[in-house]
């Protein structure tokens, strides 16, 4: 069954316990501004296993700022991962230890952001550069928590496409006993180019990831980019551990339903979009209580529909500043009537041919 809105406070926690490689099998991109506790709590009701991971969230909030706000999350998300951003080990390893005891069931440390804010902070993908640097700072994570650390990094830096950079990184993490790496299969330029940009303009080369598990066979190997929907997700698993998906999940969550039978081969009905919606109800009535604005829930829902008929009235009514000033969670049950009518009367939106091809302020640069 999937799991029932829970209590959100959060107190100290044990962590769900790590399983294997299995448990990275399929994953949810940690994305800025979009991958927050309301969005997992979604995405959880649409998968029971896959993966989830925070935003990345930077030392300095974690050992400065208001821990509930920047790393509060309801157990119903789990397992979530934590990404870190930070390049000073004594500092990671307290944030690590904060974020093991608040529940979080694996530390991730990015390696990837492009962003000029992040390389003005010396983290980030500009660590692919400091090998040395960032196995102290695995070292000092792994030390301080007992939940895997793991690494989410680029494939190289600038246009240099030679296999040494990343082989090297990843060797150095591996020896400094780092055994999970989530691998964003292109480089990052760091002169000039948005996030956004690079995302999209340094080319994919899939096949490094593969390269990377070859001589890592004890890694778990995590392919991250450009996999357009879950079944672009599947066809990419052969030699790697598992795949994980950003954009196209967040555009077309739907595409999480069929991650328990399809990835995990596990039995069990997949909840219709009706009863993901039912439960998000549930979800926002209990977070109303607690002040949680229905926009910051909603938001994150608008491609539930994506593809279907009555997509257009779902998103417009769940995105109409009107509608959403005050309202409660009765506007989701409003925007659902709206799909059925929709439906009947035979709107069809029809599904864009490139999921990940989002409108710009959708994907405005989040660093
Ligand atoms: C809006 C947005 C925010 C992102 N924020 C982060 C982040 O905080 N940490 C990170 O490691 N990657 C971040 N990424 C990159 C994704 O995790 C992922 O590596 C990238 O989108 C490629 O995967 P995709 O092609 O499946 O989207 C972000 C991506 C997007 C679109």
């Amino acid at each position: 069954m999937h799991a029932a809105v829970s209590d959100t406070r959060s107190a100290p926690r044990t962590p769900v316990p790590a399983r294997g490689p299995d448990d990275w099998r399929f994953c949810v991109a940690p994305m800025m501004d979009w991958t927050d506790r309301h969005c997992r709590a979604f995405h959880r009701q649409l998968s029971r296993r896959a993966r989830l991971y925070t935003e990345m969230v930077t030392t300095g909030a974690v050992l400065h700022g208001d821990l509930e706000r920047l790393l509060g999350f309801d157990p119903l998300e789990q397992p979530v991962a934590l990404q870190l951003g930070g390049s000073e080990p004594d500092a990671l390893a307290r944030s690590a230890r904060i974020g093991e005891a608040r529940g979080y069931a694996e530390i991730n440390l990015n390696c990837g952001c492009p962003s000029e804010r992040v390389q003005r902070g010396a983290f980030g993908a500009c660590l692919m550069a400091e090998p040395a640097l960032v196995a102290d700072c695995v070292k000092a994570m792994r030390d301080a928590v007992s939940v895997p650390v793991t690494v989410k990094h680029r494939i190289g830096l600038g246009r240099d496409e030679s296999y040494d950079l990343v082989r090297d990184f990843v060797g150095a993490l591996h020896d400094a006993g780092c055994r999970v790496f989530v691998v964003h299969a292109r480089n990052a330029w760091l002169d000039g180019l948005s996030p956004k940009e690079n995302r999209e303009v340094p080319p994919l080369r899939h096949a490094v990831a593969h390269r990377l598990k070859a001589d890592f066979p004890d890694a778990t190997v995590v392919l991250n980019g450009g996999l357009a929907s879950l079944e672009q997700a599947l066809a990419a698993q052969p030699g790697v551990d598992g795949t994980m998906l950003g954009r196209a999940a967040y555009h077309d969550p739907w595409q999480l339903a069929g991650v328990d039978a399809r990835v995990y081969g596990e039995p069990g009905p997949v909840p219709t979009r009706a009863e993901v919606v039912e439960r998000m109800i549930g979800y926002a009535a209990d977070r109303r209580t607690q002040g949680v604005p229905l926009r910051a829930i909603v938001r994150h829902m608008l491609g539930l529909y994506h593809g279907r008929p009555g997509a257009r009235a779902w998103r417009r009514t769940l995105s109409d500043a009107r509608l959403l000033t005050g309202a409660d969670e009765g506007l989701l049950a409003r925007a659902m009537r709206e799909v059925e009518a929709a439906a009947h009367e035979g709107e069809w939106h029809a599904p864009r041919s490139d999921a990940t091809s989002v409108p710009a302020h959708r994907d405005a640069d989040p660093t």
